[in-house]
């Protein structure tokens, strides 16, 4: 298997103490909940997946109390048993102190998978109710796991509003059943988000959105958009995730934690990078928002969660980062998006990946869809028949 050095990667000191978990910033959602904005996460591709257990329950021991789940990451099992042996190890008391998201996956966005999904989350972690579950992506499209990266599925489509509030309808009625606290979404683009708002009740509305976001990345007018339907954004690949496996990392990709201006504060504040990028995620924006990190080593799993504890960069460094719009501080964002989600296209997106983010293919009903792709089935039958495909 590929990847990094375990030894260099995988290190638990039980040596190293945690920090007092009422430190770490926390965010009120609008129902009231409070959310630590550092959420330890759970994911990460291939060769860490053996390794899971152990650092969640480290991060928990180290004083992280959101745990980031989701049934996509094949591992929930692992961060319930993770959960059980934190408490019977006195890291925690019971389940309530800590703050649990989950995602519904994508296979399971058909109104009658949603319930049974649920259920076998909350089984799988050990837990009664869910306090944040997220629909994990806007379309039902589904890739095999670890498949390759032009990897493509015939069946795939794109956004569909009618459909996404049959599968939002069940979630909220698991939320009235008791079974979930708060619910949200993951991956929302601007028009999914404006849909939702539009046909959702008051209380039926997503309190949190979940979307990659990080120094190269910053997404702050989506943000801004989000933040003012009060919707609460935590990021993912907050570091810019620098150990992906290759079928998911293309050329134009870069890890933040190794960019020039990243690294230039890091050595003025004399910590490493990976801090710099965390700070900026919990400072940037009146600190409205949080981000998901996860790692394998207890330094490493400390120093991020540190990160949402204090104000370490200056208004200077932040701007250097964040930039104003003005060409004297041009900041640093480079629309450098890391998941591409080119494995979730539809037939009619003909390969370009930007279709997933940029709202070109969202359709109010299946109709509306259906008479779409005939004419696109037509128009590409025609331009085969009669261009050079050469
Ligand atoms: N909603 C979604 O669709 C979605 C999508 C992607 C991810 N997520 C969530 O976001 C989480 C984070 O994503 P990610 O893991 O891809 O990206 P990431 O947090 O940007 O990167 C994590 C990587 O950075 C390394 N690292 C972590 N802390 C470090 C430190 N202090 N110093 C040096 N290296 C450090 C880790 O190393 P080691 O692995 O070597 O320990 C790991 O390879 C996932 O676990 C998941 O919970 C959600």
């Amino acid at each position: 298997m590929s990847g990094p050095n375990i030894s260099e990667q995988v290190k638990f000191d039980p040596d190293i103490e945690g920090i007092d978990p009422a430190l770490p910033h926390k965010v009120t959602l609008r129902s009231g909940a409070v959310m630590p904005i550092a959420a330890f996460g759970t994911f990460h591709s291939d060769w860490a997946q053996d390794y899971m257990l152990d650092a969640t329950k480290e991060a928990i021991r180290l004083g992280w109390r959101h745990l980031d789940t989701a049934r996509a990451y094949e591992n929930e099992e692992v961060v319930g048993e993770a959960i059980r042996q934190a408490i019977s190890g006195g890291y925690i008391s019971s389940r309530d102190e800590l703050f649990i998201t989950g995602k519904l996956w994508n296979g399971h966005m058909s109104p009658r998978d949603v319930a049974p999904a649920l259920e076998n989350t909350l089984k799988s972690l050990g837990i009664d109710e869910i306090d944040m579950y997220l629909n994990h992506w806007p379309w039902p499209n589904v890739h095999t796991p670890g498949c390759a990266g032009d990897h493509r599925n015939p069946d795939a489509v794109p956004y569909i509003h009618e459909a996404f509030m049959e599968t939002w309808s069940e979630i909220c009625k698991l939320k009235k059943a008791g079974k979930i606290k708060d619910i949200g979404t993951s991956n929302h683009t601007r028009a999914c988000m404006e849909l939702l708002m539009r046909d959702a009740a008051e209380d039926e509305r997503p309190l949190v959105n979940q979307m990659e976001m990080h120094p190269l990345m910053q997404q702050t007018e989506l943000r801004s958009y989000f933040e003012s339907e009060g919707v609460v954004c935590t990021g993912y690949m907050s570091l810019g995730s620098p150990n992906r496996p290759a079928r998911d990392t293309f050329k134009e990709h870069r890890a933040d934690m190794r960019d020039p201006v990243i690294q230039q504060i890091a050595s003025e504040l004399g910590v490493a990078p990976p801090r710099v990028c965390l700070n900026w995620a919990y400072q940037r924006m009146n600190k409205s928002g949080g981000y998901v990190a996860m790692a394998t080593r207890s330094d490493w799993i400390l120093d991020n969660l540190k990160a949402s504890c204090e104000d370490l960069l200056s208004d200077e460094q932040m701007l250097r980062i964040c930039g104003d719009g003005t060409p004297e501080n041009p900041g640093i964002d480079a629309n450098n998006r890391l998941i591409w989600g080119q494995v979730f296209l539809w037939p009619e997106a003909d390969g370009d990946w930007r279709l997933l983010w940029n709202d070109k293919h969202v359709f109010f009903t299946r109709n509306g869809y259906q008479a779409f792709k005939k004419s696109w089935d037509e128009h590409d039958k025609a331009l085969k028949e009669t261009t050079h495909q050469g």
